[in-house]
């Protein structure tokens, strides 16, 4: 079988906005055709690699930079690495990457809109950092920056989710990752 290079989709957006859901459904989608593709996510490593880390811009900046590195090795073993990151800082995007050769790092940015976000509030947790039990959320009390010039941007209220991934496959058809 032809072996791919590696390469890392970073999916970057508010909490609830869909990277999750939109990595997972395209993830198995990519396995099917045969591909090796390994999701990082947010919530995932931070019961683990990360549990150390909290929501200070400090901590959060760690956080992207361990993933950033553990994506990298996964990258540089073939693997189309899908990280899901609320990663709010265009700094740290950044860092990421420069850090891949050119044309391996695709930024995605999942646009959905706060309002939607907390609409859907999957976990309740909008609720609760507008009741003051969550400090230093993304959009409410800790910023989030847009990404200058992502490769792609989705916004899961304008799509359904089947829409959405077949959108993401047709760009991983069409970059030939
Ligand atoms: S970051 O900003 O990139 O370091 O965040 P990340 O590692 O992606 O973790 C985001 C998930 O943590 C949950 N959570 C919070 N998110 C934002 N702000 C605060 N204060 C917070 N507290 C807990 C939440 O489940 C996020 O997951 P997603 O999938 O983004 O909703
Ligand atoms: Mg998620």
């Amino acid at each position: 079988m032809e072996q791919n290079i590696g390469s890392i989709l970073w999916f970057t957006g508010l909490s609830g906005s869909g990277k999750t859901t939109l990595a997972t459904a395209l993830a198995a989608k990519l396995k099917a055709n045969g591909q090796r593709a390994y999701l990082l996510d947010g919530d995932v490593l931070r019961t683990g690699l990360c549990s150390d880390l909290k929501f200070s811009d400090k901590d959060r900046r760690e956080n992207i930079r361990r993933a950033g590195e553990v994506a990298k090795l996964l990258m540089n073993e073939g693997y189309i690495v899908l990280c899901t990151f609320i990663s709010p800082f265009n700094s740290d995007r950044q860092i990421v990457r420069e850090a891949c050769p050119a044309g391996r790092f695709h930024e995605i940015y999942v646009s959905t809109p706060l309002s939607i976000c907390e609409e859907r509030d999957p976990k309740g947790l909008y609720a609760k950092a507008r009741g003051g039990l969550i400090p230093l959320f993304t959009g409410i009390d800790s910023p989030y920056e847009k990404p200058v010039e992502p490769e792609l941007e989705i916004n899961t209220n304008d799509y359904t989710i089947d829409e959405a991934v077949n959108y993401l496959l047709d760009y991983v058809l069409r970059v030939k990752l």
